[in-house]
């Protein structure tokens, strides 16, 4: 069924690590992401959307303002960070795996993107050396279906979101797909996600959300928006 495929081909399988992220598996992943952005244009990613709404409906809630920090985790050729800058929102940065995503999104954005910091890394071996007001990621955590992958990244959240900060995390929901560019995914419901993150991060609002993949099929997400506790 369309709708249970997310749609880029795989040219190469991840390599499985016994005991969390060896530079194997990250150089693996990052040359899959890699080939994915040079192969296909932006019509023929499944992800792919000209207006990230509710993402920015979401961080409205936050009281997001020209002084808030935001970071797009995965943010690959999304139009957040224009649409940020846009807001008049100066701190941004936009981290992901694949720096041919990174130089896309950074040459389209022009000269609204030179204040951007752009960090070709992957999230769960990163070290954010500073907080961010708001944490962004759109189908980037649902990729992470090995335990040990999932707890590094939470434990990248936990340094990255600012006591009282927010975070924002969309994933596909229960009835989403299976897989996503030939890998594997692990689907949460607001209330899965919210036990996953544990009682760090309070859920402030959810929202369900059916994308219309650049090819018109439907894919069921769940966007959450958490706030840090204090
Ligand atoms: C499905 S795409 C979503 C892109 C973007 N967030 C959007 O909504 O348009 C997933 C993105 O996550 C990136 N990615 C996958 N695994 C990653 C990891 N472990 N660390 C950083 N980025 C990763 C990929 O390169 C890709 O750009």
């Amino acid at each position: 069924m369309w709708h249970h495929l997310c749609f880029a081909t795989l040219t190469t399988r991840p390599t499985r690590e016994v005991t969390g992220l060896g530079r194997e598996m990250s150089d693996d992943r990052q040359a899959h992401w890699d080939s994915v952005y040079s192969r296909k244009s932006e019509n023929q990613l499944s992800w792919h959307q000209d207006d990230p709404g509710l993402s920015l409906e979401l961080a409205e809630l936050t009281g997001l303002s020209p002084e808030s920090s935001v970071i797009d985790i995965g943010g690959g050729t999304s139009r957040l960070a224009a649409a940020l800058r846009h807001r008049g929102i100066r701190d941004i940065s936009v981290l992901d795996l694949s720096a041919v995503a990174l130089k896309a999104a950074r040459e389209r954005m022009g000269t609204a993107g030179e204040g951007v910091t752009w960090i070709a890394a992957d999230v769960t071996a990163w070290h954010p050396g500073r907080c961010f007001d708001l944490w962004h990621d759109r189908a980037v955590f649902h990729f992470l279906v090995d335990e040990a992958d999932r707890r590094a990244y939470l434990a990248r959240l936990e340094e990255g979101v600012c006591t009282g900060g927010h975070a924002i995390i969309a994933t596909f929901a229960p009835d989403g797909p299976e897989t996503c560019s030939g890998l594997p995914v692990a689907r949460y419901s607001p209330e899965t996600l919210a036990e996953t993150l544990g009682d760090g991060f309070q859920p402030v609002a959810s929202r369900l959300d059916l994308h219309q993949t650049p090819w018109g099929a439907a894919q069921s997400f769940q966007y959450s928006l958490f706030r840090k506790a204090s």
